[in-house]
């Protein structure tokens, strides 16, 4: 029988209650790893994912998560950050509040960013050859809903030197853009006509996003991948799709 690809690993996954966040907590379990996952929704049960509620828009929730995290998986080797607010086209550049912004640039970036140093950190205290994965967006090069695009823009440049100084440690941080992937945070006015734009024919799942976060954690696959965007979308950033109005 062929060995799981993340056997032996501990993994941290923010954003487990949410459609991507829960597809890729069910596939790192799926594959061996022991995950914890955390949300302010819990999952379903049958998930069989250990759960740790913590809400990561007070100022200091990444601090109270990781503590609790490391105390409950003793160390963590794999770290995926997929917790965000919803992004609402209603919020434009010129309507969007202090608190909207404020919201989703601490849950995206502010928290995104001290959690994998942390962890980073934590890796390199105990020698462990860890794997950070940041879940961005098209949205991080797209001038759209200034407060998300600004935060996965933002991500983006954490993940990148976060890569390059912990690779020499052997640790990888990466991230992933989802393309439009429903059954979660995605909204959009009219899906069909998006849909028919997809170069695949076919919106994702988070099963195509969580495959590809296995791939990129994984040694046998990822092992030479650092500080990458991994762009997974069925071709639709090929394409230009913002609404005309938007
Ligand atoms: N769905 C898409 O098409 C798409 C496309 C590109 C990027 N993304 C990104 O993928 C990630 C997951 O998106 P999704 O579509 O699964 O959305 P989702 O809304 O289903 O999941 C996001 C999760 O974050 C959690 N969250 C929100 N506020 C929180 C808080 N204060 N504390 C802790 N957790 C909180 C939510 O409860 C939710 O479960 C996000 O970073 C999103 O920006 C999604």
């Amino acid at each position: 029988m062929d060995t799981k690809l993340l056997e032996g690993e501990r993994a941290l996954v923010t954003g487990c209650g949410g459609g991507i966040g829960r597809g890729i907590a069910k596939a790192l379990k799926a594959e061996g790893a022991t995950v914890l996952g955390s949300d302010i929704v819990a999952p379903p049960a049958d998930d069989g994912i250990d759960f740790l509620a913590a809400d990561l828009g007070r100022r200091d929730g990444w601090r109270t998560l990781l503590e609790a995290a490391v105390t409950k998986l003793g160390s963590i080797s794999l770290f995926v950050h997929a917790a965000s607010p919803r992004r609402l086209e209603a919020d434009t550049p010129l309507s969007v509040s202090e608190e909207t912004w404020d919201a989703m640039t601490g849950i995206n970036l502010r928290t995104g960013f001290f959690l994998a140093r942390e962890i980073g950190r934590h890796m390199v205290e105990r020698g462990t050859r860890g794997r950070i994965l940041l879940i961005t967006s098209q949205h991080r090069e797209m001038a759209r809903n200034l407060h998300y695009s600004a935060s996965k823009a933002g991500m983006t440049m954490v993940m990148k030197e976060l890569a390059r100084v912990l690779a020499p440690s052997g640790i990888r941080v990466n991230a992933i853009a989802p393309g439009a992937i429903p059954g979660g945070g995605f909204v959009a006015d009219n899906l069909g006509v998006l849909i028919a734009q997809i170069p695949l024919g076919r919106p994702g799942t988070p099963d195509d996003i969580a495959q590809m976060a296995v791939a990129v954690l994984s040694e046998r696959f990822g092992r030479y991948v650092v500080g990458t965007t991994l762009e997974v979308d069925g071709g639709l950033g090929l394409i230009s799709w913002i609404p005309a109005k938007a």
